[in-house]
């Protein structure tokens, strides 16, 4: 079958991650996480690397285990994301996946914006910030991390800050992008109204 890409953006713990997984496997789909990519970078600047040579020589190993997504990680990665020569060192490996035969999901902050601006599907996540933190929060208690409800707000906030700010590939819902905001919705109903979405133009 021909490539079909259905691009998914939004702001951290907006449910991005689990509709794109249901989606993927309710299509057929593959499926690229993409704060993956910026958060291996992000790690490998924790332990002293260069930001684009890690870029340069990431690889699939790297994009594995628990301890990407600690809270210190993401922070790495969203420093790593606002350098305009890592976001292009990644640039090709997301577009040859989105155009992948079969089809794919991808799901970061400029999928229908930069990387496939063609995308067969847009969707941009969102949900309030408060309810947000409130779903990262209870995930972080639920592994063991130590952390107060106002600490996770804040850096949920500086995040979205950072990344909406930023000079290159910032996050913006594409123009033509369905939005769906989950701040009321259940995770089954968010996915439906995504199923939805992307049956009109399947
Ligand atoms: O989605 P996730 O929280 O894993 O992303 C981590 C960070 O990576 C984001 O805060 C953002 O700065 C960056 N990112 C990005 N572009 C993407 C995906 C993630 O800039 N497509």
């Amino acid at each position: 079958s021909a490539a079909f890409t259905i691009a998914i953006d939004g702001p951290a713990a907006a449910g991005k991650g689990s509709i794109s997984r249901a989606i993927a496997a309710h299509f057929d789909l593959a499926h690229l996480d993409t704060g993956l990519l910026y958060r291996a970078v992000g790690a490998q600047v924790l332990t002293g690397s260069d930001p684009l040579r890690a870029a340069q020589n990431l690889t699939a190993d790297d994009l594995q285990g628990d301890s990407l997504r600690s809270a210190e990680v993401a922070r790495a990665a969203s420093d790593v994301a606002v350098m305009p020569e890592v976001r292009a060192e990644l640039l090709e490996f997301q577009r040859r996946f989105a155009r992948r035969e079969g089809g794919a999901v991808l799901d970061g902050r400029d999928i229908g914006t930069v990387i496939v601006p063609q995308a067969e599907v847009k969707l941009f996540v969102t949900a309030a910030a408060e309810v947000r933190a409130e779903r990262r929060f209870k995930e972080l208690l639920a592994s063991g991390a130590e952390t107060t409800f106002e600490q996770v707000l804040q850096d949920v906030i500086a995040r979205d800050a950072r990344d909406s700010s930023r000079a290159t590939a910032p996050m913006v819902a594409a123009q033509d992008a369905v939005l769906i905001d989950t701040s009321d919705l259940t995770l089954s109903a968010a996915i439906a109204q995504a199923i939805a979405a992307i049956e009109k133009d399947f």
